[in-house]
């Protein structure tokens, strides 16, 4: 569905619910990193960009101080959450899906926003896919409390109010990636973020002039960032940093490597190799995209599997056997992205060798007794915005 489906559907949901039109429609994309994966909360760089898909959100002002929030579902159907004083929201007081919009409520609270309102929620981001639906719903939430609010946008600083909804909120110990991506990617290209210095470029990525297409594969093996996987490879990297006396494992460069490996124990080894190596990786990519060789991408984004899978360990069968597939059947590369422990993998394939990768992983998949994948192919779209309103 196209952005203005996704907002057009939320506004009819609100208009049902509420008996009127709502204030305003914002909405956020999901996101694929094209690579740099668990290099942000170590402070290096990433490589991602906006997917068509989008969550809307449909918003009005409430005098109550209550946020009410209501999700519409594929099937049509409206699940409301318990309306909450935003007064009383705590950690740990909302739970399950609404603590997403509760805890960007809970955030903007303490920086003076503290307005009550309607929100309904309509959206085609897959959910637990990898594709940060979570952050495509909290970025959608904070730009329409803060415009109900007129509160001017700035977004690197919503991207932090963000990553404080997930951190202190929800319990997910996630960097900045997410959140960034969401709210910072432009159409047509990828954005290269420096995490530490908060730089950005948009680089401009057009895989169909080179004849290439970027294809999506959501394993529909589970993914989540609360599962306690993510947090332990997370330490681990502080744990190294600071026995290296560095502030973050962005300070370790490829060519202090070897060095670097030698000062730490057996098990921190990997996660450092991985870090270190794929920072540099990112590097790498950016540099053959503002060349305009996107197909050189393929090549790091295999070797970006191989250390997700083998130093970091972060990847599973789902994962592992959708890239051998589209591998088998001409990508150029292909990786898993996000997190891990489940999710989805991109490929980068001929356009005339899609529906040949696509056929190739739904018979191993079918052929081990998995669930069916989805797959899409995904171009570099806008990030989040109003969608009530021509740009000006
Ligand atoms: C999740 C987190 C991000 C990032 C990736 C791994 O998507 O939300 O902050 O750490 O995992 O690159």
């Amino acid at each position: 569905m196209t952005l203005a489906a996704q907002a057009r559907r939320a506004a009819t949901a609100f208009a049902e619910l509420h008996g009127s039109a709502p204030r305003g429609v914002w909405s956020a994309p999901g996101r694929v990193n094209l690579i740099g994966e668990h290099t942000d909360y170590n402070d290096g760089f990433v490589l991602p960009f906006a997917l068509p898909q989008r969550t809307a959100v449909a918003a009005a002002p409430r005098t109550d101080g209550v946020l009410s929030v209501a999700t519409l579902g594929e099937d049509g159907a409206l699940r409301r959450a318990d309306p909450v004083a935003i007064a009383d929201l705590e950690p740990g007081a909302v739970t399950g899906w609404a603590a997403y919009p509760a805890g960007v409520a809970w955030v903007l609270r303490g920086e003076g926003v503290a307005g009550g309102a309607d929100l309904v929620v309509a959206g085609d981001v897959p959910v637990g896919a990898g594709l940060s639906s979570s952050h495509a719903l909290e970025c959608a939430v904070a730009l329409a409390l803060l415009g109900l609010a007129g509160v001017p946008e700035d977004r690197p600083l919503i991207a932090r109010w963000v990553q404080r909804a997930e951190n202190d909120f929800v319990g997910a110990p996630t960097g900045l990636l997410d959140q960034t991506a969401s709210l910072l990617c432009t159409e047509a290209h990828a954005l290269f973020l420096d995490v530490r210095t908060g730089e950005t470029e948009q680089v401009p990525f057009d895989a169909a002039a080179h004849g290439l297409e970027v294809l999506v594969v959501d394993t529909r093996a589970h993914h989540s960032n609360t599962d306690g996987g993510y947090a332990a490879r997370r330490a681990g990297c502080e744990r190294a940093a600071e026995l290296l006396g560095v502030p973050a494992l962005r300070d370790v460069g490829v060519d202090g490597l070897t060095e670097a490996l030698d000062q730490l124990p057996d098990d921190l080894r990997p996660l450092v190799r991985h870090v270190v190596t794929e920072n540099d990786r990112v590097l790498h990519a950016v540099a053959a995209l503002r060349a305009g060789s996107p197909a050189d991408l393929g090549p790091l984004l295999e070797a970006s599997h191989a250390s997700l899978r083998d130093d970091y360990r972060v990847s599973v069968p789902e994962l592992d056997v959708a890239v051998g597939s589209a591998l088998a059947e001409g990508a150029l590369g292909a990786r898993m992205v996000g997190g891990g422990f489940g999710g989805s993998v991109i490929a980068l394939v001929p356009a005339e060798r899609r529906a040949a990768v696509e056929e190739r992983v739904l018979a191993n998949f079918t052929a081990r007794g998995w669930a069916a994948p989805r797959t899409f192919p995904a171009v570099p779209s806008a990030g989040a915005g109003r969608d009530d309103r021509s740009p000006t």
